[in-house]
This record gives structure tokens, C-alpha cells and sequence, in this order.
């Protein structure tokens, strides 16, 4: 499980989609999965998810691209904890728990460009840094070591594009976010937020993101017109996972010397990050989503668009929104299955849910999640 595979080039990607075409198949997996519908539904699963998986796993946080300057910095939840990343006047992305030393007021919201973290409550003061600057009529706390009262430090690496955070210690062995494949171009650039509620368990709402078995059933109208239905390449690498699914423009690239292959505009990648983020690449466009659990049913549900085309040419605007539209209208199907299977747990028709063997990422993924569970409790509660 935690051998990393490499992953195929794009040419070889591009290769085996045109040979499915021509043979009618798709990858494969290798087994069939059985995922109990009572992980879904228990309070203990989803505690143990968080504080053994999410907040032990280097887990994606944001884009780099989110913290282009020094003093930049994004707050927000990440599995349940307030969390602080930004990136200090020396260039290098710290990330803290985002709360006062003093009565615990989160010292920064949202995002944007600090030179420094103002409590808004009585007004102590932290560096980029996260040291304690200033504390207003400091006589009032006599002893304060304003030397180990700085904002609680968590890891953060900045990699590939990426911003991962490990919040709590020990982190787990054999994690290697170094043998991650190139993710994020540097010439990407942060061009839009977003975050939403959705009524659904965290891993539903990934599941929707992993196989192309249901492209023509849900997306008849949106996306089955320029993809194709149940033809995927699978690949997973670590804990994780990559989905190719291919447009029908992909034919065109059968008049290309296989070599010379570009699948820009041919294919949408996704990239699936243990444990709950996920990057999807599109024409001049990459989003990354994080699913962070509010409740056995809810799921906030945070969406970076970054992109590296000239946003104020219009001719790319208008292609953009074009796209933009009909993803958006993908998406609204994707949560509304997500979220009818949420209200279908309370059926009680299924002991498990059946992933076949088109869906073999989404077994990938539960069969990671239960070792990763399963090798936590084998090490013990994380020291405080
Ligand atoms: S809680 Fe932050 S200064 Fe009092
Ligand atoms: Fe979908």
C-alpha cells in the first residue's frame, strides 16, 4: 500500500484510451468491492477518519498559488480545526492553528495579505512568522513568556502546487509526499474561490469523482456529449489515485506521431489525493476541491480554480465561461446523486454498497482508508 507506482506518461494515457475505443473496453480493476453502508452512517467511523486519517495524513490545503506573496495567507477548516497557512516575509508557507494565545479568537479569516495577525479581541499581536509581537498593557500579565506564546505551529510542506499541512503529530510513516507526480504548474494562478455545504457524507461525494461508469446515465445532456461513457484509465500511485477521462476530441490525436501526443484539451485528469482532495485539470483550467467532513451528513465542500491563460482577453473569458458553465452544470448533477445516496442510507435497502470492476478506483480508496485506520489504532492514540 504505501509502494508508490509511477504513473504513465501522456502519450501512453492517450494510447490506451484510443485502444479501448477501438476494442470497446475500459480499464478494469481487479476485484470487486464491498464497502459496509454503515461507515457511512456511524459517528465513530467519521471520528476516527478525522483524527486518525485526516489530521495525521500530509493532506492537501490549498493551492501555492493562494499564497503568491509573502504575507499572503488562507484560514480555514480542515477537518474540523481552524487552521492559519501563510507564507512568511522569508518566502517559506508556515501553517499554525488559528487561534489566540490568549482566549482563543481566531486571529485571521478567509484569505488574503497581512503584515501581520491583529486578535480583533483585545488586540495581541502575532509575526508572519507566528511569534507574539506585541500584547496591549502587557503589565496585566506579569510572567507571560511572550517567547512560547506564539501561534501553534502544525507542518506544512509546499510542493508541486500544493500547500500540504499534517496537523497532527506523529505523522504517519511512509507518507512520501516527495514521490508525488508534478501536480500544478507554476504558471498557474489563483483566479477564484468558492466553498458550499452539501448535505452528504465526505467519501460519497469523492466517489462521485472516480469512476466514468455513470457519464451517460447522470450527465446525459452535459457531459456524455463530449465524452464518453464507462471508458477510463485508472491509475493509482501510493494511497491515491488518477482518472483519465477522455473527450471525444481525443481522436484527433490518432493523426499525431504517438511520441508527440499532447493530451491538453483531450482528456480531464483527476487526481485523487488521499485522503480527501481532489484536482481536476481542464483546458487552462485546474480545480482542486477539498472535502472537509462537518458531520456524518454534511460536507464543506472547497473549490480553488487556478488557471494560466490571460483572464482579460475576452476571447478566453468567453471560452472559459462556456466551459465553466457546463461544468458547473456537471457538478450539479454529481450532487444531487451524491446527495439522493445520503437520503438513501436511511433506506436501509443495502448492508454494503458494490463497487464493480469499473469502479475500481473508488476500492483503492476504501481499501487505503481502512489500512490507514487500522495501522493508526496499531500505533496508538497520537501524544498530545
Ligand atoms: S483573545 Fe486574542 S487578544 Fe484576547
Ligand atoms: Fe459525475
Amino acid at each position: 500500500m504505501d509502494t508508490m507506482t509511477r504513473l504513465a506518461d501522456d502519450p501512453t494515457v492517450a494510447q490506451r484510451i484510443l485502444d479501448h475505443i477501438d476494442q470497446r473496453t475500459t480499464d478494469l480493476g481487479e476485484a470487486v468491492w464491498r464497502e459496509p453502508v454503515e461507515n457511512y452512517r456511524s459517528e465513530v467511523r467519521l471520528a476516527a477518519e478525522r483524527d486518525l486519517v485526516l489530521r495525521r495524513y500530509p493532506t492537501a490545503f490549498c493551492p501555492t498559488a493562494a499564497l503568491a506573496e509573502n504575507g499572503s495567507y488562507v484560514a480555514r477548516d480542515a477537518a474540523g480545526t481552524p487552521i492559519l497557512a501563510v507564507r512568511g516575509s522569508d518566502g517559506t508557507v508556515r501553517a499554525f492553528r488559528n487561534a489566540c494565545r490568549h482566549r482563543g479568537t481566531e486571529v485571521a479569516a478567509g484569505a488574503g495579505c497581512a503584515k501581520a495577525f491583529v486578535c480583533r479581541y483585545h488586540g495581541w499581536t502575532y509575526g508572519l512568522e507566528g511569534q507574539l509581537r506585541h500584547v496591549p498593557h502587557e503589565h496585566g500579565f506579569p510572567g507571560l513568556d511572550k517567547a512560547t506564546h506564539g501561534l501553534v505551529p502544525v507542518k506544512a510542506v509546499e510542493l508541486h502546487g500544493l500547500v500540504f499541512v499534517t496537523q497532527d503529530a506523529p505523522e504517519v510513516p511512509g507518507a512520501r509526499l516527495e514521490e508525488l507526480p508534478p501536480l500544478i504548474p507554476p504558471s498557474y494562478r489563483l483566479v477564484g474561490t468558492a466553498d458550499q455545504d452539501i448535505p452528504a457524507n465526505w467519501k460519497i461525494l469523492a466517489e462521485g469523482f472516480l469512476e466514468g461508469y455513470h457519464i451517460r446515465p447522470t450527465h446525459s445532456t452535459t457531459f456524455y456529449p463530449v465524452q464518453f461513457d464507462n471508458l477510463n484509465v485508472v491509475e493509482t500511485f501510493g494511497r491515491n489515485n488518477r482518472i483519465a477521462f477522455p473527450f471525444r476530441a481525443i481522436h484527433k490525436l490518432r493523426a499525431v506521431a504517438a511520441p508527440e501526443r499532447s493530451v491538453d484539451g483531450k482528456l480531464t485528469y483527476v487526481y485523487h489525493l488521499f485522503p480527501n482532495v481532489m484536482l481536476a485539470t481542464f483546458p487552462g483550467r485546474i480545480f482542486m476541491i477539498a472535502l472537509e467532513p462537518l458531520a456524518i451528513d454534511r460536507t464543506r465542500f472547497v473549490t480553488y480554480v487556478l488557471s494560466d491563460r490571460d483572464q482579460s482577453d475576452t476571447d478566453t473569458q468567453a471560452t472559459l465561461q462556456r466551459g465553466g458553465e457546463l461544468l458547473a452544470m456537471g457538478a450539479l448533477e454529481d450532487r444531487e446523486v451524491a446527495c439522493s445516496i445520503q437520503r438513501g442510507l436511511a433506506s436501509n435497502a443495502n448492508e454494503c454498497f458494490e463497487f464493480g470492476l469499473f469502479e475500481g478506483a473508488l476500492g483503492h480508496f476504501h481499501r487505503a482508508l481502512d489500512a490507514a485506520l487500522d495501522g493508526a489504532r496499531s500505533r496508538g492514540p497520537a501524544p498530545r
